[in-house]
């Protein structure tokens, strides 16, 4: 089963040709970064312009790459998302179904980024073949990214149990927020990791939101504000001078979030009675989280995609969209920004 990808949720126009749901044929992303850096965050508009710019290239080079196959199915990301961008991909997902013959798929954004632990590879980071019937290990998937920090529980190739997510800011939202305030640049995640790597993380005494709270839910919010406050009492031109002290901010901002992001997921694996932990979204990629995971969580074998799945891409969604074969999602279907992650149904049933 061959099935074309296309994803354009947020700042990245991606189309990828995904093999029964495992084989990267290809994997092509134009991100806007450069575009958007200059007002130092995502503009929405700008962002949908983009998309529209972009998107024949892309899923030309797709096809492509992927040495022009005879596609099954087109796939795309319904929501949730901005809305002018995913409306570019899904409409030019259904071009595409009508134009070839063949059937739609639409696929949760969050739903996509919990699957990617399975693509690239014929056996999962769990050595688990996904394709074979009765052979799915469930998981605990931990979302983080720009647009989401959600905490669910993967029972099946996309059967979810969702049990939190965050309250206000997504984790990846307030890395760009904080590094924007102290004058670093867009995507501040990248950023703040590279020099949180060089300074003291005990420099700051941050909050851990909701660190022991019951349920699964995060908060960022409180922590930006309390780091915002931090970077008042010192003052954003001493901050910009010292890169020392920079430093030492990043290094106390990330740890606070890997405390809070370690002590959910363990949380969350200990009622669960799992050993498996996936950690997926453009955050699983920071260095800091991932050598936290391989020294803190023992016993947990943690899966974490390759980098170009972390971020957002299209071959999540192709890969994803294998197992909605037999469901297509009907013509008039229509991108939405907010969409539930409850069940496979929220990605294709509606027509609305
Ligand atoms: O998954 P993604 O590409 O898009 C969304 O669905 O949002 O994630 C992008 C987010 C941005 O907020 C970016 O700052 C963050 O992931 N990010 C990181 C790192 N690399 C990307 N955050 C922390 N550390 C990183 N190394
Ligand atoms: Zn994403």
């Amino acid at each position: 089963m061959i099935i074309l990808g296309i994803e354009s949720s947020c700042d990245e126009t991606a189309a990828s040709v995904v093999v029964d749901g495992r084989r990267v044929l290809s994997n092509v992303i134009a991100s806007q970064v450069p575009i958007h850096q200059r007002y130092g965050g995502v503009v929405p508009e700008i962002a949908s312009r983009a998309h529209l710019e972009q998107i024949v290239t892309v899923v030309e080079r797709a096809l492509g790459e992927a040495g022009s196959p005879c596609i099954d199915a087109v796939a795309v990301t319904r929501g949730p998302g901005l809305i002018g961008c995913l409306l570019v991909g899904v409409e030019f997902a259904k071009t595409i179904s009508l134009t070839r013959g063949v059937p739609l798929l639409a696929v949760h954004h969050v739903a996509g980024h919990v699957y990617s632990p399975h693509i690239g590879r014929e056996r999962d980071a769990w050595g688990i073949d996904v394709n074979a019937p009765g052979n799915f290990a469930p998981y605990v998937a931990l979302a983080i990214s720009g647009g989401h920090s959600s905490m669910v529980v993967a029972c099946g190739p996309l059967e979810f149990e969702p049990l939190g997510e965050t309250l206000d800011d997504a984790v990846g939202e307030a890395y760009d927020k904080i590094a924007k305030l102290i004058g670093l640049g867009y995507p501040g995640g990248p950023l703040v990791d590279k020099l949180a790597a060089q300074g003291n993380a005990e420099a700051l005494d941050l909050p851990r939101p909701m660190i022991h709270r019951q349920g699964y839910d995060f908060s960022f919010s409180g922590l930006k504000t309390a780091f915002a406050r931090e970077v008042e009492k010192v003052g954003v031109e001493k901050l910009a001078g010292d890169r020392q002290l920079t430093a030492d901010f990043c290094a106390s901002f990330q740890a606070a979030c890997i405390d809070v992001l370690l002590a959910r997921a363990q949380k969350a694996l200990r009622d669960q009675g799992l050993r498996r932990l996936a950690v997926v979204g453009g955050v699983a990629s920071n260095r800091g989280l991932r050598a936290a995971l391989a020294s803190r969580l023992r016993g947990i074998e943690v899966a974490i995609p390759e980098p170009e799945f972390c971020t957002d891409n299209a071959a999540m969604i192709a890969g994803a969209a294998h197992h909605l074969v037999g469901k297509p999602a009907s013509i008039r279907m229509s991108a939405t920004a907010q969409l539930e992650l409850c069940s496979p149904a929220a990605s294709w049933k509606g027509s609305d």
